[in-house]
């Protein structure tokens, strides 16, 4: 890119920043929630009763807050145990109350005998103790406190923690009362007595999909977490107006659809960075610069591989629909672009080959096209193909799977298991609210929009999250290669990763001796990691059975995804229920015995980290530049019913997406980038370690050299 172009890239990205500023005034619409997100109309208040009905219905909740906390003055739980002499006991056991595995300890827990008194409802703390492994406990008490005349009740309160909160560079942990159980105060006699098992709905796993997810039960008084009210408000603020311009959208597709055209509803969302950009450059953005440029740094952030026998030759794979469930509307062939890259200079296409059907006539899965810079208008049409098949792969196999499901199955075994350890000060707040976000997702994209808009159907969907999972693993991961001076992506990644590598090295070193004396809880959190991972990614396929095409096809897609996601095969050495899986273990032992468990866990921490914080915010963010222009590129181009099929020029309606599937396009990619809430500098919450915060500041200017406000990555995966 020359200096001119540069200087119009930067304003244009200027232009369309995006920005926090919506007013939210008493009676302007507003959203029931993120759960009451639809693809179609999403629940939006806007009676005016309504709203006052909300109002009252906040009140409520405050008040009752308020009520909360001098409750906690008036009577305080005092947490010193004064009695001497401790002569009897109450035992029990505490399991996870796992759908398909009834068997499941809670380790670690604290567990407290509490009484309540007569006339001043004072509470008194009979004593306190924390599960083994096994999941047993026993509280030893004074009896003849606990039978006083003055005491009116008595309960066992089990604790769980929630959230973390950083006083300097001091952390701590906030633990709330997961289960409360009532003890009759006649039944304690004699030396000991037992609550049996107390089994729990604590971060359960989901038991109906083969998928690391945890379980959101319909009763949502046990859902594993809540968002914080934060996340809910810049949610509310920044979304309502796109909504409303959705929901006009698809009223007027309803009632008269021949009044809208697909520039009327372009022209109703905000700009994004292609549009800028052709309003000073025309044809820029479908030239062969503005393509490797993009493939390479923008959203898409393309993996290069080498060229076996070419020097500076590369190739950037996306594969298609294949094998999973798809439907006939659009067109999702393997797509293989050749690029040259000479020194220093943006990648330039030379050749896009696509496998696969590019007609409504021709369903030939093993069909080749190639397209080359000499095909005029129907290069144009390939490199827009391209970006469409590039877009999908981005947004299943590296958005949602690489990120958000991958960092969910990092949450699920840290929630269950961590709670004395340390670590749990690093890792809860990164991966927080991913869970919710994704339990969202399942109805919104993955079971709502993606199965009408792209080729793939939910079932499609659901099997290539496991497929592509299945190259994932935190052992030997490495960030991307940067492949020259343009490879600001490539950069930034590395930057991150080496700062986040010293960040890890700080903490791990600081709290090495409470890290290793809780050991226990690392064991339990690789246990659930391996455990619920799934497969290695075809190895449950018996390729040698296969036609030679089918057969090569696998093969390519096997090396191409294992470049691609940093995976190496030789460390998934775990054997589950006779399966290989992807995850590897950290420790094999419930008590630290080895330095290379230390370092795994520091690795699988920093692997975590960086999935749910840069990782996901550079996709999330990049949508609407590379995604907020209907012709540019999205979701799908459907076949039409001409020969040439998609390989047509934008102006063709007939294999563009249609107009619901158009407005929804540019609603979701608003919705996902401009809703962002919890970012690690900004550090809302004050769960951030500050010196994380500190580090990332101290080279902001390097981070803006290649186009990343380090104040706009996440510090969790939310959206
Ligand atoms: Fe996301």
């Amino acid at each position: 890119m020359d200096e001119k172009t540069t200087e119009i890239y930067k304003a244009c990205l200027k232009e369309t920043e995006i920005k926090y500023g919506y007013g939210d005034g008493f009676f302007k619409p507003r959203l029931a929630g993120i759960n009451h997100l639809e693809v179609g109309h999403s629940k939006i208040i806007s009676n005016p009763v309504t709203i006052l009905l909300e109002a009252i219905f906040s009140f409520y909740k405050n008040l009752r807050r308020r009520v909360q906390k001098l409750n906690a003055l008036l009577f305080p739980r005092r947490h010193h145990i004064y009695a001497k002499v401790k002569d009897s006991y109450v035992t029990g056991r505490l399991m996870h109350l796992d759908r398909a595995e009834m068997n499941v300890p809670i380790h670690n827990a604290e567990v407290e005998l509490w009484a309540r008194t007569k006339f001043t409802f004072q509470w008194k703390k009979l004593g306190v103790t924390v599960s083994d492994n096994e999941g047993n406990f026993e509280i030893r008490y004074t009896l003849r406190e606990a039978r006083n005349f003055f005491i009116r009740s008595i309960q066992l309160e089990i604790y769980q923690p929630t959230d973390v909160k950083y006083n300097g560079d001091r952390p701590s942990t906030t633990y709330r009362v997961y289960h409360c159980e009532k003890i009759n105060k006649s039944d304690l006699i004699g030396l000991g007595y037992s609550v049996n098992t107390i089994a729990l709905p604590l971060w359960e796993y989901r038991t109906d999909i083969d998928l690391p997810r945890a379980y959101f039960p319909e009763n949502l008084r046990f859902t594993p977490e809540v968002y914080v009210q934060g996340r809910e408000d810049a949610l509310i603020q920044q979304l309502i107006p796109i909504e409303l311009t959705k929901q006009k959208h698809l009223f007027q597709i309803k009632k008269e659809p021949g009044m809208l055209t697909l520039e009327d509803i372009q022209k109703d969302y905000p700009e994004n960075l292609t549009l800028a950009m052709e309003k000073k450059l025309p044809g820029y953005t479908r030239g062969d610069e503005w393509f490797g440029f993009r493939m390479m740094n923008g959203m898409n952030k393309a993996s290069f591989m080498p060229d076996k026998d070419k020097k500076g030759i590369y190739h950037v794979k996306f594969f298609g629909a294949g094998d999973y469930e798809h439907n006939n509307e659009y067109a999702f062939p393997d797509t293989d672009i050749e690029f040259e890259i000479h020194k220093d200079k943006t990648p330039l296409p030379v050749a896009i080959t696509f496998t696969g059907p590019l007609n409504a006539l021709n369903k030939d899965p093993f069909q080749t096209r190639t397209f080359t810079r000499n095909d005029g208008e129907d290069w144009l049409a390939a490199k827009r193909l391209a970006r469409v098949c590039g877009a999908v792969c981005a947004e299943v196999d590296e958005h949602y799977t690489g990120t958000h499901v991958n960092t969910e199955q990092f949450a699920i075994a840290a929630f269950r298991n961590f709670r004395k350890n340390p670590v749990t000060w690093i890792l809860f707040p990164h991966l927080k609210e991913v869970s919710l976000i994704n339990a969202g997702a399942d109805k919104t994209i993955i079971g709502g929009y993606l199965p009408t808009a792209t080729a793939l159907t939910t079932k499609g969907l659901v099997n290539r999250c496991r497929d592509i999972l299945g190259v994932h693993n935190w052992k030997g991961w490495q960030p991307m290669e940067v492949i020259n001076e343009t490879h600001t992506y490539a950069k930034a990644e590395n930057l991150f990763w080496n700062l986040l590598g010293d960040f890890m090295d700080f903490f791990f070193e600081k709290y090495e001796k409470d890290i290793k004396t809780f050991w226990n809880e690392v064991y339990f959190f690789s246990e659930d990691l391996v455990n619920h991972s799934v497969p290695v990614f075809l190895s449950e396929l018996h390729v040698e059975k296969m036609n030679a095409s089918k057969k090569e096809r696998y093969e390519r897609l096997k090396e191409y995804t294992h470049f691609q996601f940093g995976y190496h095969p030789e460390h998934s050495a775990e054997i589950v229920h006779g399966k290989s899986v992807a995850m590897s273990s950290i420790t094999k032992s419930k008590t630290f015995t080895r330095d290379e468990d230390f370092n795994n866990l520091k690795d699988a921490c920093r692997y975590a980290i960086m999935m749910a914080t840069f990782s996901h915010t550079w996709i999330n963010e990049h949508q609407y530049d590379d995604l907020g222009e209907i012709l540019y590129s999205c979701g799908g181009l459907r076949f039409g019913e001409k020969e040439s099929g998609v390989i047509g020029p934008e102006s063709d309606p007939h294999i563009a997406p249609d107009l619901t599937r158009s407005t929804q396009m540019l609603w979701f990619t608003n919705f996902l980038s401009r809703t962002e809430y919890g970012f690690i500098t900004r550090n809302e919450e004050n769960d951030i370690h500050p010196y994380f915060i500190e580090l990332l500041l101290k080279h902001k200017d390097e981070f803006m050299e290649l186009g990343v406000d380090i104040e706009s990555i996440e510090s969790r995966t939310n959206i």
